[in-house]
């Protein structure tokens, strides 16, 4: 769904086809995806009984059935995800949360709509576990992984208009030199775009991946090691293309500052938190940017004698340095290794009296 479409409402308990549900969780593997720092992110948003939270990433839900244990089963959880698959997914694994969980279809980026149309206005916690999951690269058959043959779709939402094949074949040689730089931080970017450009049309990942590893290992020497798949930095690119994920990770985190709780003075422990999970560093410097700009009061130039910018910090940084899943983690989960979890709290300025 595009940004500022009325979001979807799914109800728990209505819309279940068995059959499909099963499918994708038998087709590849038992869990559908394995949450990351799930235990970092119930500890650090402070997860209170009664709390109500925003599950801006639902997927498989595993990250919202931990916050719901953590309250005791009261807490009510708002969920999103831009893949009506995830949701139908989430959907059939949480129904024994159904009283708890209000599901949507559409963008964490749309969370302040789409709370208006659930009648809610605060909330005490907001999650947004970045990128995609493990179902929706091994399972989905929409050509996320360059491993599958599958065609080159890559849209989180199938309602959404431009797929991966679009961009690859339709975009200048400029276009998908800017995308691949910008969303890929592919140095070969240049090269990649003019292969792709003599080669088109391109409808399969195969095609695409094996395009793409001619173009990168071009002139390498086999002493020069390669650490990733040659692909593996074009198909992040696309795939930030095709979702609009970075546009829509700054506009739900500005959404975000309006939605979290200021509390009333006597509760404890009760402010609003922001908890991000980013999978790589063009993530997560938007987020390290966000926390660190939203956490300053004046952002004029240290050489400007008096203010006049007006801004106003509103947040409280929670985690100063990233948090990074254990070693444990990383060897159950590989999956989670290039994760990074920051945590913000929104400021009540007259209790912090600034
Ligand atoms: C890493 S998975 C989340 C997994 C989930 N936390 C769990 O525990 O199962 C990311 C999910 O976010 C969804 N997604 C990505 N960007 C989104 C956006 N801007 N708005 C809503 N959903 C989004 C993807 O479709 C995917 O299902």
């Amino acid at each position: 769904m595009e940004n500022g479409a009325t979001p979807k409402y799914i109800p728990l308990g209505e819309s279940v086809s068995t059959g499909d549900q099963m499918n994708i969780l038998n087709t590849e593997q038992k869990q559908p995806h394995t949450s990351v720092m799930t235990k970092e992110v119930v500890e650090y948003l402070q997860i209170r009984d009664g709390g109500i939270y925003i599950d801006g990433t639902i997927g498989a839900g595993g990250h919202t059935e931990a916050i719901l244990q953590a309250s005791n089963n009261s807490a009510s959880i708002i969920g999103i995800d831009k893949d009506p698959e995830a949701l139908n997914l989430t959907e059939f694994l949480l129904r024994p949360y159904r009283e708890n969980i209000t599901l949507k279809q559409g963008s964490f980026a749309d969370m302040e709509s789409i709370c208006k149309t659930v009648g809610v206005e605060q909330v005490d916690g907001i999650l947004l576990d970045l990128g995609i999951s493990s179902m929706q690269l091994e399972s989905s058959g929409r050509g996320f992984s360059f491993i599958r043959n599958e065609p080159l779709d890559m849209r989180m939402d199938p309602q959404t208009k431009t797929t991966a094949a679009d961009i690859v074949n339709k975009y200048s040689v400029d276009e998908l030199e800017h995308v691949l730089r910008n969303f890929g931080d592919e140095p070969k970017a240049r090269r990649i775009s003019k292969i792709i450009s003599e080669a088109r049309p391109i409808s399969t990942t195969k095609q695409l991946a094996e395009l793409v590893s001619r173009a990168v290992l071009l002139n390498m020497s086999t002493k020069q090691k390669v650490k990733i798949h040659p692909a593996t930095k074009t198909f992040q690119a696309l795939r930030i293309a095709v979702n609009t994920e970075l546009k829509d990770l700054e506009v739900g985190l500005l959404s975000s500052l309006n939605l979290l709780k200021i509390p009333n003075l006597n509760r404890k422990n009760s402010y609003g938190r922001l908890a991000v999970i980013a999978f790589h560093s063009l993530e997560d410097r938007i987020v390290k940017t966000f926390i660190k700009t939203e956490s300053t009061d004046c952002l004029c130039s240290k050489k400007q004698p008096i203010c006049t910018c007006d801004h106003v910090a509103r947040l409280r940084p929670v985690t100063r340095k990233p948090l990074v899943p254990s070693s444990h983690e990383i060897l159950s989960n590989p999956r989670s290794r290039s994760s990074k979890l920051r945590v913000a709290e929104v400021l009540d300025r007259q209790v912090h009296n600034v």
